[in-house]
């Protein structure tokens, strides 16, 4: 279902059973929500978000693509997120073992205007589902369609804001006793401890090497997210905290307490495609308790 969302902005609406759903504008192929057999939220999304191009939406589901951060000449996070995607009307089909029906393949390949900032040709196609169980899952699919024989290089992040209760009784596990990099200090590179990670100031790192479960648990809300990703080596962990959040124009001062990124990305060794290849990014997510959306 195609909606005139924010703005006038066009979204695509998923729905299975009763009351799962979620939200993709076409404005940066950008999930804005994921709700849960309750009607519960369970991505943040800030109230002061600004819908209006060239402005990234700031919550949901920002696709960092072709550049994550400022790791590279390009615009921060590169330019995916503040990019009109089309729809795939004909998209291919899951493979038949699966149940997934409730799915929309997004397109985003490059205008005249970003070849002279990214002077590639590509095809990437992002698959949003949400499963009979109420599960989502994000898959990209990018192609080097470069007719000049060059090969092309990029870093990547499903950049997810997950909605928590309060982030000092939050923890993540998953991460413990890895290597990181540490944006607030130099990107030099640290080593975790043993411990799950815990929140009580601003946070920037990218987890190296992660394995391919990381859990987010919420204590207050008594809900734990499970994210089992493929493709993306890499995990960065953000909250901007009190100081950072002032600063920002599209975040509320408080809101830092309420959300949490922790981003599947692929970022210390960038992923190179010759012409005619394509990589694969997998991201699945869920909620224990989980939230059953068909059935009884
Ligand atoms: C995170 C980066 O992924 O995104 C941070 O690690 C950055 O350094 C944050 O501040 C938000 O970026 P932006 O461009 O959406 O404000």
């Amino acid at each position: 279902e195609l909606v005139k969302g924010i703005n006038g902005l066009e979204k695509v609406v998923l729905r299975e059973g009763r009351g799962c759903s979620v939200e993709v504008y076409l404005y940066g192929g950008h999930v804005t929500s994921w709700k849960n057999n309750r009607g519960e939220e369970l991505l943040f999304l800030s109230s002061k978000a600004i819908f209006k191009p060239p402005k990234a939406i700031r919550g949901g589901i920002p696709i960092c693509f072709p550049q994550f951060s400022s790791h590279g000449s390009l615009e921060q996070h590169g330019f995916a997120r503040n990019r009109f995607w089309s729809i795939d009307t004909d998209p291919p089909p899951f493979p038949t073992n699966t149940t997934y029906k409730t799915f929309v393949d997004l397109i985003l390949k490059p205008s005249e205007e970003d070849n002279k900032i990214w002077p590639h040709s590509y095809e990437f196609r992002l698959r949003i589902t949400l499963s009979p169980g109420g599960d989502l899952m994000l898959i990209s699919r990018i192609r080097n369609t470069n007719l000049d024989g060059k090969p092309f290089s990029f870093t990547f992040a499903y950049h997810t804001y997950f909605s928590v209760s309060d982030i000092s009784e939050v923890r993540v596990e998953g991460l413990e006793t890895l290597d990181y990099l540490d944006n607030l200090e130099e990107k030099e590179l640290f080593t975790e401890q043993g411990d799950a990670i815990t929140f009580e100031s601003e946070v920037d790192k990218i987890y190296l090497s992660t394995p391919t479960t990381i859990a987010i648990i919420d204590h207050e809300k008594k809900r734990t997210f499970v994210l089992r990703k493929e493709g993306l080596r890499d995990a960065v962990v953000w909250n901007p905290w009190d100081k950072k959040a002032k600063a920002m124009a599209d975040f509320g001062d408080d809101e830092y307490k309420h959300m949490l990124c922790v981003e599947a990305a692929a970022i210390e060794k960038p992923i190179t495609l010759r012409p005619g290849e394509e990589w694969k990014g997998k991201l699945e997510m869920s909620t224990v308790p989980s939230s059953y959306c068909s059935g009884s």
